[in-house]
Protein backbone atom coordinates (compact mmCIF):
# COMPACT_ATOMS: atom_id res chain seq x y z
CA UNK A 1 0.00 0.00 0.00
CA UNK A 2 1.17 3.27 -0.41
CA UNK A 3 1.97 5.39 2.50
CA UNK A 4 0.55 8.47 0.28
CA UNK A 5 -2.02 10.20 2.64
CA UNK A 6 -4.10 9.53 -0.62
CA UNK A 7 -2.70 6.69 -1.51
CA UNK A 8 -5.66 4.27 -1.42
CA UNK A 9 -7.24 4.33 -5.05
CA UNK A 10 -4.12 4.49 -6.70
CA UNK A 11 -1.94 1.74 -7.44
CA UNK A 12 1.06 2.60 -9.47
CA UNK A 13 3.70 5.20 -7.70
CA UNK A 14 4.48 8.61 -9.08
CA UNK A 15 6.70 9.55 -11.51
CA UNK A 16 9.58 11.15 -9.78
CA UNK A 17 9.37 14.01 -12.15
CA UNK A 18 5.64 14.78 -11.26
CA UNK A 19 6.39 13.91 -7.26
CA UNK A 20 8.52 17.02 -7.38
CA UNK A 21 6.28 19.13 -9.44
CA UNK A 22 3.66 18.41 -7.17
CA UNK A 23 5.38 19.34 -3.80
CA UNK A 24 4.90 21.98 -1.95
CA UNK A 25 6.87 21.07 1.07
CA UNK A 26 10.15 23.49 0.34
CA UNK A 27 7.97 26.50 0.63
CA UNK A 28 5.15 25.51 2.67
CA UNK A 29 6.80 24.11 5.70
CA UNK A 30 7.10 27.46 7.16
CA UNK A 31 3.30 26.98 7.45
CA UNK A 32 4.50 24.68 10.41
CA UNK A 33 3.58 26.40 13.07
CA UNK A 34 0.11 27.35 11.85
CA UNK A 35 -0.45 23.65 11.36
CA UNK A 36 -0.10 22.46 14.28
CA UNK A 37 -1.80 25.01 15.25
CA UNK A 38 -5.07 24.20 13.44
CA UNK A 39 -4.39 20.55 14.14
CA UNK A 40 -4.24 21.18 18.06
CA UNK A 41 -7.62 23.43 17.69
CA UNK A 42 -9.11 20.48 15.45
CA UNK A 43 -8.49 17.38 17.73
CA UNK A 44 -10.18 19.25 20.39
CA UNK A 45 -13.14 20.24 18.45
CA UNK A 46 -13.01 16.69 17.79
CA UNK A 47 -13.20 15.49 20.69
CA UNK A 48 -15.50 17.38 22.07
CA UNK A 49 -17.98 15.99 19.27
CA UNK A 50 -17.35 12.28 20.75
CA UNK A 51 -15.50 11.28 17.62
CA UNK A 52 -12.12 11.41 19.96
CA UNK A 53 -11.99 10.06 23.49
CA UNK A 54 -10.37 13.25 25.62
CA UNK A 55 -7.23 10.53 26.15
CA UNK A 56 -7.17 10.26 22.33
CA UNK A 57 -7.32 14.42 21.60
CA UNK A 58 -4.55 14.84 24.37
CA UNK A 59 -2.40 12.29 23.21
CA UNK A 60 -2.87 14.41 19.58
CA UNK A 61 -2.35 17.52 20.65
CA UNK A 62 0.77 16.77 23.08
CA UNK A 63 2.39 14.59 19.71
CA UNK A 64 1.80 17.72 17.71
CA UNK A 65 3.61 20.01 20.70
CA UNK A 66 6.62 17.39 20.35
CA UNK A 67 6.75 17.77 16.09
CA UNK A 68 6.39 21.88 16.59
CA UNK A 69 9.42 21.29 19.00
CA UNK A 70 11.44 19.41 16.79
CA UNK A 71 10.56 22.45 13.88
CA UNK A 72 11.47 25.00 16.39
CA UNK A 73 14.87 23.30 17.51
CA UNK A 74 15.54 22.57 13.28
CA UNK A 75 15.51 19.06 14.42
CA UNK A 76 12.63 18.69 12.00
CA UNK A 77 13.33 16.01 9.15
CA UNK A 78 11.79 16.07 6.16
CA UNK A 79 11.25 12.89 4.12
CA UNK A 80 11.15 11.82 0.83
CA UNK A 81 7.66 11.01 0.35
CA UNK A 82 6.45 14.73 2.75
CA UNK A 83 4.41 16.37 -0.36
CA UNK A 84 3.61 19.19 1.46
CA UNK A 85 3.29 20.74 5.45
CA UNK A 86 0.29 18.97 5.97
CA UNK A 87 1.74 15.33 5.35
CA UNK A 88 4.52 15.69 6.75
CA UNK A 89 3.21 16.84 10.25
CA UNK A 90 0.81 14.07 9.91
CA UNK A 91 3.23 11.32 9.10
CA UNK A 92 5.88 12.43 12.36
CA UNK A 93 2.67 12.56 14.46
CA UNK A 94 2.00 9.22 13.52
CA UNK A 95 5.86 8.17 14.35
CA UNK A 96 5.70 9.52 17.68
CA UNK A 97 2.10 8.75 18.59
CA UNK A 98 1.12 5.61 16.56
CA UNK A 99 -2.16 4.80 14.76
CA UNK A 100 -4.43 7.23 16.96
CA UNK A 101 -2.89 10.16 15.14
CA UNK A 102 -4.95 8.46 12.04
CA UNK A 103 -7.92 9.91 13.49
CA UNK A 104 -6.68 13.41 13.45
CA UNK A 105 -8.27 13.80 9.84
CA UNK A 106 -11.33 12.81 10.65
CA UNK A 107 -14.03 14.91 8.21
CA UNK A 108 -11.19 17.48 7.42
CA UNK A 109 -9.35 17.93 4.34
CA UNK A 110 -5.52 19.73 2.97
CA UNK A 111 -8.24 22.19 1.70
CA UNK A 112 -9.96 23.44 4.51
CA UNK A 113 -6.72 23.15 6.43
CA UNK A 114 -4.09 24.76 4.29
CA UNK A 115 -6.77 27.43 3.55
CA UNK A 116 -6.83 27.83 7.55
CA UNK A 117 -3.26 27.99 7.79
CA UNK A 118 -2.25 30.37 5.58
CA UNK A 119 -4.75 32.47 6.86
CA UNK A 120 -3.58 31.98 10.27
CA UNK A 121 0.34 32.90 8.97
CA UNK A 122 -1.03 36.05 7.20
CA UNK A 123 -2.66 36.95 10.37
CA UNK A 124 0.83 37.04 12.54
CA UNK A 125 3.06 38.62 9.82
CA UNK A 126 0.61 41.28 9.27
CA UNK A 127 0.58 42.13 12.31
CA UNK A 128 4.32 43.26 12.08
CA UNK A 129 3.12 44.94 9.07
CA UNK A 130 1.44 46.86 10.78
CA UNK A 131 3.89 47.75 14.05
CA UNK A 132 6.33 48.55 11.31
CA UNK A 133 4.47 50.48 9.34
CA UNK A 134 3.31 52.20 12.31
CA UNK A 135 7.38 53.18 13.27
CA UNK A 136 7.78 54.55 9.76
CA UNK A 137 4.87 56.94 10.56
CA UNK A 138 6.23 57.69 13.73
CA UNK A 139 9.96 58.92 12.48
CA UNK A 140 8.59 60.79 9.64
CA UNK A 141 6.30 62.78 12.31
CA UNK A 142 9.00 63.33 15.03
CA UNK A 143 11.21 64.71 12.11
CA UNK A 144 8.39 66.80 11.02
CA UNK A 145 7.91 68.09 14.47
CA UNK A 146 11.89 68.88 14.68
CA UNK A 147 12.33 70.19 11.98
CA UNK A 148 9.12 72.49 10.76
CA UNK A 149 11.06 75.75 10.31
CA UNK A 150 12.67 74.08 7.39
CA UNK A 151 11.42 75.92 3.80
CA UNK A 152 12.30 74.03 0.56
CA UNK A 153 11.40 74.50 -2.80
CA UNK A 154 7.95 72.35 -3.54
CA UNK A 155 7.97 70.59 -7.18
CA UNK A 156 4.83 69.56 -10.02
CA UNK A 157 6.53 68.12 -12.95
CA UNK A 158 9.58 67.75 -11.07
CA UNK A 159 9.68 71.70 -11.66
CA UNK A 160 10.14 74.19 -8.48
CA UNK A 161 6.84 75.40 -8.25
CA UNK A 162 6.41 76.87 -4.55
CA UNK A 163 7.83 77.22 -1.48
CA UNK A 164 6.96 74.81 1.51
CA UNK A 165 8.21 73.18 4.41
CA UNK A 166 10.25 69.95 4.40
CA UNK A 167 7.78 68.57 7.11
CA UNK A 168 4.67 69.15 4.49
CA UNK A 169 6.71 66.86 2.13
CA UNK A 170 7.42 64.30 5.45
CA UNK A 171 3.88 64.61 5.84
CA UNK A 172 2.55 64.01 2.70
CA UNK A 173 4.70 60.46 2.55
CA UNK A 174 3.44 59.87 6.34
CA UNK A 175 -0.42 60.54 4.92
CA UNK A 176 0.02 57.72 2.21
CA UNK A 177 1.34 54.81 4.65
CA UNK A 178 -1.06 55.99 7.18
CA UNK A 179 -3.83 54.99 4.73
CA UNK A 180 -1.67 51.84 3.94
CA UNK A 181 -2.01 50.77 7.69
CA UNK A 182 -6.20 51.73 7.74
CA UNK A 183 -6.73 49.77 4.51
CA UNK A 184 -4.85 46.65 6.49
CA UNK A 185 -6.76 46.95 9.41
CA UNK A 186 -9.75 46.75 6.80
CA UNK A 187 -8.10 43.69 5.19
CA UNK A 188 -7.52 42.04 8.34
CA UNK A 189 -11.00 41.91 9.10
CA UNK A 190 -11.38 39.45 6.32
CA UNK A 191 -8.74 37.61 7.12
CA UNK A 192 -9.96 36.72 10.12
CA UNK A 193 -12.33 34.38 9.18
CA UNK A 194 -12.17 30.09 9.36
CA UNK A 195 -12.13 27.90 6.83
CA UNK A 196 -11.80 24.76 9.18
CA UNK A 197 -14.49 22.42 9.23
CA UNK A 198 -15.78 23.19 5.58
CA UNK A 199 -13.88 19.72 4.30
CA UNK A 200 -12.94 19.16 0.70
CA UNK A 201 -15.39 21.20 -0.07
CA UNK A 202 -18.92 20.17 0.70
CA UNK A 203 -18.81 20.62 4.52
CA UNK A 204 -18.53 18.61 7.78
CA UNK A 205 -20.43 15.51 8.15
CA UNK A 206 -19.45 15.56 11.76
CA UNK A 207 -20.91 17.58 14.55
CA UNK A 208 -18.35 20.11 15.13
CA UNK A 209 -18.87 23.80 16.45
CA UNK A 210 -17.37 25.78 13.95
CA UNK A 211 -17.65 28.98 15.99
CA UNK A 212 -16.71 27.26 19.38
CA UNK A 213 -13.33 26.39 16.92
CA UNK A 214 -12.85 29.86 15.40
CA UNK A 215 -12.79 31.35 19.19
CA UNK A 216 -10.53 28.51 19.49
CA UNK A 217 -7.88 29.66 17.30
CA UNK A 218 -8.46 33.33 17.53
CA UNK A 219 -10.99 33.93 14.53
CA UNK A 220 -13.71 36.09 14.16
CA UNK A 221 -15.81 33.81 12.85
CA UNK A 222 -15.75 30.89 10.49
CA UNK A 223 -16.24 31.31 6.77
CA UNK A 224 -20.22 30.93 5.68
CA UNK A 225 -20.20 28.76 2.69
CA UNK A 226 -17.86 25.20 2.60
CA UNK A 227 -17.72 25.81 -1.48
CA UNK A 228 -16.27 29.16 -1.29
CA UNK A 229 -14.99 28.78 2.13
CA UNK A 230 -12.07 26.23 0.28
CA UNK A 231 -11.73 28.13 -2.45
CA UNK A 232 -11.70 32.21 -1.64
CA UNK A 233 -8.32 33.28 -2.04
CA UNK A 234 -9.61 36.87 -1.90
CA UNK A 235 -7.91 37.44 1.00
CA UNK A 236 -4.57 36.72 -0.73
CA UNK A 237 -4.55 38.91 -3.43
CA UNK A 238 -6.10 41.41 -0.98
CA UNK A 239 -3.43 41.13 0.85
CA UNK A 240 -1.16 41.53 -2.34
CA UNK A 241 -2.33 44.82 -3.39
CA UNK A 242 -2.47 46.16 -0.55
CA UNK A 243 1.61 45.51 0.10
CA UNK A 244 1.82 46.70 -3.76
CA UNK A 245 0.15 49.90 -2.57
CA UNK A 246 2.36 50.21 -0.02
CA UNK A 247 5.56 49.33 -1.58
CA UNK A 248 4.65 51.73 -4.16
CA UNK A 249 4.16 54.77 -1.75
CA UNK A 250 7.62 53.60 -0.61
CA UNK A 251 9.06 53.57 -3.85
CA UNK A 252 7.73 57.44 -4.90
CA UNK A 253 8.84 58.12 -1.54
CA UNK A 254 12.75 56.59 -1.76
CA UNK A 255 12.63 58.20 -5.56
CA UNK A 256 11.77 61.71 -4.13
CA UNK A 257 14.65 61.40 -1.77
CA UNK A 258 17.38 59.66 -4.11
CA UNK A 259 16.42 63.20 -6.07
CA UNK A 260 17.05 65.35 -2.91
CA UNK A 261 20.33 63.21 -2.39
CA UNK A 262 21.79 63.67 -5.64
CA UNK A 263 24.48 66.38 -5.61
CA UNK A 264 22.46 68.55 -7.74
CA UNK A 265 19.72 68.87 -4.99
CA UNK A 266 21.56 67.96 -1.70
CA UNK A 267 19.00 68.77 -0.03
CA UNK A 268 19.67 65.61 1.98
CA UNK A 269 22.34 63.27 2.67
CA UNK A 270 21.35 59.36 3.61
CA UNK A 271 23.43 57.84 6.39
CA UNK A 272 26.67 55.62 5.30
CA UNK A 273 24.49 52.39 7.42
CA UNK A 274 22.05 52.95 4.21
CA UNK A 275 24.37 53.84 1.30
CA UNK A 276 27.67 51.93 -0.31
CA UNK A 277 29.65 52.81 -2.44
CA UNK A 278 31.40 52.17 -6.10
CA UNK A 279 33.59 49.25 -6.63
CA UNK A 280 35.09 51.23 -9.38
CA UNK A 281 34.81 55.79 -8.34
CA UNK A 282 35.92 56.41 -5.70
CA UNK A 283 34.01 59.17 -4.79
CA UNK A 284 30.45 57.90 -5.10
CA UNK A 285 28.08 57.52 -2.41
CA UNK A 286 24.88 55.39 -3.43
CA UNK A 287 21.73 55.34 -2.17
CA UNK A 288 21.00 51.75 -2.80
CA UNK A 289 18.45 51.23 -0.06
CA UNK A 290 16.39 53.82 -1.49
CA UNK A 291 16.79 52.12 -5.15
CA UNK A 292 15.87 48.65 -3.32
CA UNK A 293 13.14 49.99 -2.10
CA UNK A 294 11.99 51.42 -5.48
CA UNK A 295 12.89 48.21 -7.18
CA UNK A 296 11.19 46.01 -4.94
CA UNK A 297 8.35 47.53 -5.18
CA UNK A 298 8.06 46.17 -9.20
CA UNK A 299 8.64 42.52 -7.63
CA UNK A 300 5.39 42.36 -5.50
CA UNK A 301 3.61 43.82 -7.83
CA UNK A 302 4.44 41.03 -10.20
CA UNK A 303 3.29 38.42 -7.47
CA UNK A 304 0.19 40.50 -7.20
CA UNK A 305 -0.71 40.36 -10.90
CA UNK A 306 0.46 36.89 -11.03
CA UNK A 307 -1.79 35.46 -8.22
CA UNK A 308 -4.71 37.42 -10.10
CA UNK A 309 -3.97 35.42 -13.28
CA UNK A 310 -4.02 32.48 -11.28
CA UNK A 311 -6.97 32.97 -9.77
CA UNK A 312 -8.62 33.73 -12.92
CA UNK A 313 -11.22 31.38 -14.50
CA UNK A 314 -10.82 28.86 -12.24
CA UNK A 315 -14.21 26.33 -11.42
CA UNK A 316 -15.42 26.00 -8.35
CA UNK A 317 -13.69 25.36 -4.98
CA UNK A 318 -10.33 23.89 -4.60
CA UNK A 319 -7.90 23.33 -7.63
CA UNK A 320 -4.26 22.80 -7.29
CA UNK A 321 -3.56 25.97 -9.08
CA UNK A 322 -4.40 27.47 -5.81
CA UNK A 323 -0.42 25.65 -4.56
CA UNK A 324 0.44 28.90 -6.61
CA UNK A 325 -0.73 31.26 -3.74
CA UNK A 326 1.82 30.66 -1.25
CA UNK A 327 5.21 31.35 -3.53
CA UNK A 328 3.91 35.05 -4.21
CA UNK A 329 2.09 36.02 -0.91
CA UNK A 330 5.38 34.96 1.22
CA UNK A 331 7.87 37.10 -1.08
CA UNK A 332 5.62 39.86 -0.99
CA UNK A 333 5.57 39.88 2.51
CA UNK A 334 8.65 39.15 3.18
CA UNK A 335 10.10 41.58 1.36
CA UNK A 336 7.62 44.02 2.84
CA UNK A 337 8.36 43.35 6.31
CA UNK A 338 12.08 43.49 5.31
CA UNK A 339 11.23 47.39 3.38
CA UNK A 340 9.58 48.46 6.35
CA UNK A 341 12.31 48.85 8.79
CA UNK A 342 15.32 49.67 6.23
CA UNK A 343 13.05 52.63 4.86
CA UNK A 344 11.98 53.90 8.66
CA UNK A 345 16.28 53.65 9.08
CA UNK A 346 17.35 55.46 6.52
CA UNK A 347 14.57 57.98 7.09
CA UNK A 348 15.19 58.27 10.69
CA UNK A 349 19.44 58.46 9.93
CA UNK A 350 19.52 61.13 7.01
CA UNK A 351 20.65 64.13 7.49
CA UNK A 352 18.90 67.39 6.62
CA UNK A 353 20.86 70.23 4.48
CA UNK A 354 19.26 73.43 5.29
CA UNK A 355 21.94 75.84 3.42
CA UNK A 356 20.91 73.74 0.05
CA UNK A 357 17.34 73.84 0.70
CA UNK A 358 17.41 77.61 1.65
CA UNK A 359 19.99 78.04 -1.72
CA UNK A 360 17.75 76.43 -4.42
CA UNK A 361 14.59 78.93 -2.87
CA UNK A 362 14.73 81.02 -5.51
CA UNK A 363 12.37 84.81 -6.29
CA UNK A 364 10.17 83.05 -9.29
CA UNK A 365 9.03 80.47 -6.48
CA UNK A 366 6.82 83.75 -5.71
CA UNK A 367 5.78 84.47 -9.21
CA UNK A 368 2.50 83.04 -7.69
CA UNK A 369 2.59 85.36 -4.52
CA UNK A 370 2.86 88.27 -6.79
CA UNK A 371 -0.16 87.12 -8.47
CA UNK A 372 -1.89 86.95 -4.95
CA UNK A 373 -0.58 90.08 -4.18
CA UNK A 374 -2.43 91.93 -7.02
CA UNK A 375 -5.43 90.22 -5.23
CA UNK A 376 -5.47 91.42 -2.47
CA UNK A 377 -5.31 94.47 -3.98
CA UNK A 378 -8.73 93.45 -5.96
CA UNK A 379 -7.47 92.25 -9.43
CA UNK A 380 -9.30 89.62 -10.90
CA UNK A 381 -7.16 86.31 -10.37
CA UNK A 382 -6.83 85.46 -14.23
CA UNK A 383 -5.45 89.16 -14.76
CA UNK A 384 -3.00 88.77 -11.83
CA UNK A 385 -1.96 85.35 -13.28
CA UNK A 386 -0.82 87.34 -16.63
CA UNK A 387 0.94 90.29 -14.87
CA UNK A 388 2.64 87.99 -13.03
CA UNK A 389 3.89 86.07 -16.22
CA UNK A 390 4.88 89.34 -18.00
CA UNK A 391 6.89 90.31 -14.85
CA UNK A 392 8.72 86.95 -14.81
CA UNK A 393 9.47 87.52 -18.37
CA UNK A 394 10.62 90.75 -18.23
CA UNK A 395 12.96 89.97 -15.33
CA UNK A 396 14.48 87.33 -17.71
CA UNK A 397 15.42 89.71 -20.50
CA UNK A 398 17.01 92.18 -17.98
CA UNK A 399 18.83 89.04 -16.44
CA UNK A 400 17.38 90.03 -13.40
CA UNK A 401 16.08 87.60 -10.57
CA UNK A 402 11.90 88.80 -9.93
CA UNK A 403 12.74 90.00 -6.64
CA UNK A 404 15.11 92.59 -8.25
CA UNK A 405 12.12 94.41 -10.51
CA UNK A 406 11.84 97.99 -9.58
CA UNK A 407 8.63 99.28 -8.23
CA UNK A 408 8.81 101.32 -11.38
CA UNK A 409 8.80 98.23 -13.89
CA UNK A 410 5.82 96.19 -11.69
CA UNK A 411 3.92 99.56 -12.02
CA UNK A 412 4.09 99.49 -15.73
CA UNK A 413 2.72 96.23 -15.64
CA UNK A 414 -0.19 97.13 -13.62
CA UNK A 415 -0.87 100.38 -11.65
CA UNK A 416 -2.11 98.27 -8.36
CA UNK A 417 1.65 97.65 -7.68
CA UNK A 418 2.90 99.99 -4.40
CA UNK A 419 5.51 100.19 -2.31
CA UNK A 420 4.27 97.18 0.12
CA UNK A 421 5.37 94.86 -2.79
CA UNK A 422 8.15 94.55 -1.12
CA UNK A 423 6.74 92.39 1.56
CA UNK A 424 5.89 89.20 -1.23
CA UNK A 425 9.67 88.87 -1.29
CA UNK A 426 9.82 86.55 1.47
CA UNK A 427 9.42 82.39 1.28
CA UNK A 428 8.49 82.53 5.08
CA UNK A 429 5.64 84.78 4.60
CA UNK A 430 4.73 82.74 0.95
CA UNK A 431 4.67 79.50 3.28
CA UNK A 432 2.52 81.02 5.99
CA UNK A 433 0.09 82.38 4.44
CA UNK A 434 -1.01 78.78 2.74
CA UNK A 435 -2.59 78.68 6.36
CA UNK A 436 -5.63 77.00 5.13
CA UNK A 437 -6.26 73.48 6.94
CA UNK A 438 -3.76 70.84 5.08
CA UNK A 439 -1.60 74.10 3.65
CA UNK A 440 2.11 74.86 4.40
CA UNK A 441 1.81 76.95 7.23
CA UNK A 442 3.58 76.58 10.35
CA UNK A 443 0.14 75.97 12.05
CA UNK A 444 -1.46 73.99 9.44
CA UNK A 445 1.66 71.90 9.38
CA UNK A 446 1.35 71.25 13.46
CA UNK A 447 -1.88 70.29 12.67
CA UNK A 448 -1.26 67.46 11.26
CA UNK A 449 1.43 66.44 13.24
CA UNK A 450 -0.49 66.58 16.21
CA UNK A 451 -3.56 64.54 14.17
CA UNK A 452 -0.85 61.76 13.64
CA UNK A 453 0.26 61.94 16.82
CA UNK A 454 -2.76 61.43 18.10
CA UNK A 455 -3.80 58.34 15.75
CA UNK A 456 -0.19 56.99 16.46
CA UNK A 457 -0.68 56.15 20.37
CA UNK A 458 -4.48 54.34 19.68
CA UNK A 459 -3.69 50.91 19.68
CA UNK A 460 -3.18 49.45 15.67
CA UNK A 461 -6.37 47.52 16.09
CA UNK A 462 -8.56 51.26 16.04
N1 LIG B 1 -0.31 21.64 -0.78
C1 LIG B 1 -1.66 21.92 -1.09
C2 LIG B 1 -1.86 23.40 -1.34
O1 LIG B 1 -1.00 24.13 -1.02
C3 LIG B 1 -2.56 21.48 0.02
C4 LIG B 1 -3.94 21.17 -0.42
C5 LIG B 1 -3.95 19.94 -1.24
N2 LIG B 1 -5.29 19.54 -1.58
C6 LIG B 1 -5.54 18.67 -2.52
N3 LIG B 1 -6.79 18.43 -2.77
N4 LIG B 1 -4.59 18.14 -3.25
O2 LIG B 1 -2.83 23.83 -1.85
Amino acid sequence: MSTKLWGGRFSGSLDPLMEEFNASIDFDRRLWQADIQGSQAYARALARTGLLTEQEAEQIVTGLERVAGEWRSGLFDIEDGDEDIHTANERRLTELIGPVAGKLHTGRSRNDQVATDLRLWLREELNTSQQQLRTLIGVAVERAAHEIDLLMPGYTHLQPAQPTRWSHWLLSHAWAWQRDALRLHDLLVRVNLMPLGNGALAGNPFPIDRDQLAQDLGFAAPTPNSLDGVSDRDFVAEALFWATLTMMHISRWAEDLIIYSSREFGFVTLADAYSTGSSLMPQKKNPDSLELLRGKSGRVFGNMSGLLMTLKGLPSTYNKDLQEDKEPLFDAVDTLNRALPVAAGALATLSVNAQNMARALVPELLATDLAEYLVRKGVPFRDTHHVAGAAVTLAESQSAALSELSLAALRSLHPAFEEDVASVWSYERSVEQRDARGGSSRRAVQEQIDELLLWLVQPASE
